[in-house]
């Protein structure tokens, strides 16, 4: 019986709604964003990759697709990246009006330098950002990304981020349009953007 009222306490624990500060797990996250149970966006303010402060409203006018990821991430994150600069290369002059946002949850080892070089290999438009932990959390927390440090599997290895991978795209008021799931292709991703920046000029 005390066993049950044991195990009954941390099932409690476990399912308890979280609080500010605690993190919520990659499952309740992707359920906030799926299903628009909790508003995405916010203001943020972060370092670009030429090392100036930027924030949020520096990119009003324009529609925003922000992904969230880490340069040292082996396979999605360049796949999406490649998706995102190539939905712009289809746009033509159009994507002057679409800013491609690339927030890193690895702000340890990714640094404005090292952003600089990395987004170039993807398109010159891409403006990287970093920040210190806690404002990327923040951000992260805002836009309903999951992301966790996990201990590499290799010997002396040091380490990988798990985490979601949506591209978000936001109006040019800096409100949240909706999101693309990993592996969109450029073609559709191009579509989207056209449409939206025919609805609104
Ligand atoms: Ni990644």
């Amino acid at each position: 019986m005390r066993l049950y009222a044991l195990a009954l306490a941390l099932l409690m624990a476990v399912s308890r709604p979280s609080v500010a500060g605690q993190q919520r797990s990659a499952a309740e996250i992707m359920d906030l964003l799926m299903w628009g149970r909790e508003p995405v966006g916010g203001p943020f303010s972060l370092i670009d990759h030429t090392g100036r402060p930027r924030n949020n409203g520096d990119f009003r006018g324009k529609l925003m697709l922000i992904y969230f990821g880490f340069t040292y991430c082996p396979d999605i994150c360049p796949t999406d990246l490649q998706n995102i600069g190539l939905a712009l290369d289809e746009l033509g002059l159009a994507a002057d009006e679409v800013q491609p946002l690339f927030i890193t949850v690895d702000p340890e080892r990714d640094t404005a330098e090292h952003l600089k070089e990395y987004l170039s290999l993807f398109h010159p438009q891409f403006i990287g950002l970093t920040g210190d932990a806690s404002a990327i959390r923040a951000a992260a927390d805002d836009y309903k990304v999951y992301y966790a440090k996990v201990p590499s599997k290799q010997q002396g290895g040091t380490y990988t981020v798990d985490h979601t991978a949506f591209i978000y795209l936001m109006g040019a008021d800096g409100s949240y349009v909706g999101f693309f799931p990993p592996g969109t292709p450029p073609g559709r991703i191009a579509e989207t953007l056209r449409k939206q920046l025919a609805e609104h000029p």
